[in-house]
């Protein structure tokens, strides 16, 4: 199930960051947060969003622990954001993806999300990331 995260989903959100990002992701519940509760197992996936002035909303952070991953989760919560960012009025939505994350972008590209440019050393030397952009559906 996708739910809005709350505050006592802390704790799980920063063991889940650990796990998945090696404690490399910054989001923060300041962000809107969705997650992926899976009953018993707890939650198991999350995604971090942001709006900009511009129309923009950006996904900060998605992940899904290893053991869950490629059963849909990550798709659903892509769906969670685009009707989130669909309610705020926001144009487009974007993220940045590091090159090497093949399976984030798969992801990422089956879900109708396009690479707009490559951003060289964006992780730190020689980690470059794509920009990748899909426009909100009506
Ligand atoms: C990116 C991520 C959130 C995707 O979550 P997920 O739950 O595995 O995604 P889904 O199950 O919804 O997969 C969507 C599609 O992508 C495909 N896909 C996902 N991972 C794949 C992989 N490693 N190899 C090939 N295809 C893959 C799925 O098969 C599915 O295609 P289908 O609809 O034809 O079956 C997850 O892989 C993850 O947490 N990765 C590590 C963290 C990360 O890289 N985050 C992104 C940082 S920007």
């Amino acid at each position: 199930m996708i739910r809005l995260a709350s505050g006592t989903d802390r704790v799980a959100l920063e063991i889940l960051e650990k796990l998945i990002f090696n404690g490399d992701a910054e989001c923060f519940l300041d962000d809107l947060c969705f997650v992926v509760d899976a009953g018993e197992s707890g939650v198991v996936g999350s995604i971090f969003l942001s709006t900009s002035g511009n129309h923009r909303g950006t996904i900060l952070s998605i992940g899904i622990i290893d053991e869950f991953r490629q059963q849909g989760h990550g798709t659903a919560l892509l769906e969670a954001a685009e009707d989130a960012f669909q309610k705020m009025g926001v144009g487009k939505m974007k993220l940045q993806v590091e090159i090497t994350r093949f399976g984030a972008i798969v992801c990422y590209m089956k879900y109708g999300f396009v690479m707009t440019s490559l951003m060289k050393n964006y992780y730190g030397r020689g980690r470059h990331a794509y920009i990748m952009e899909k426009r909100i559906r009506k």
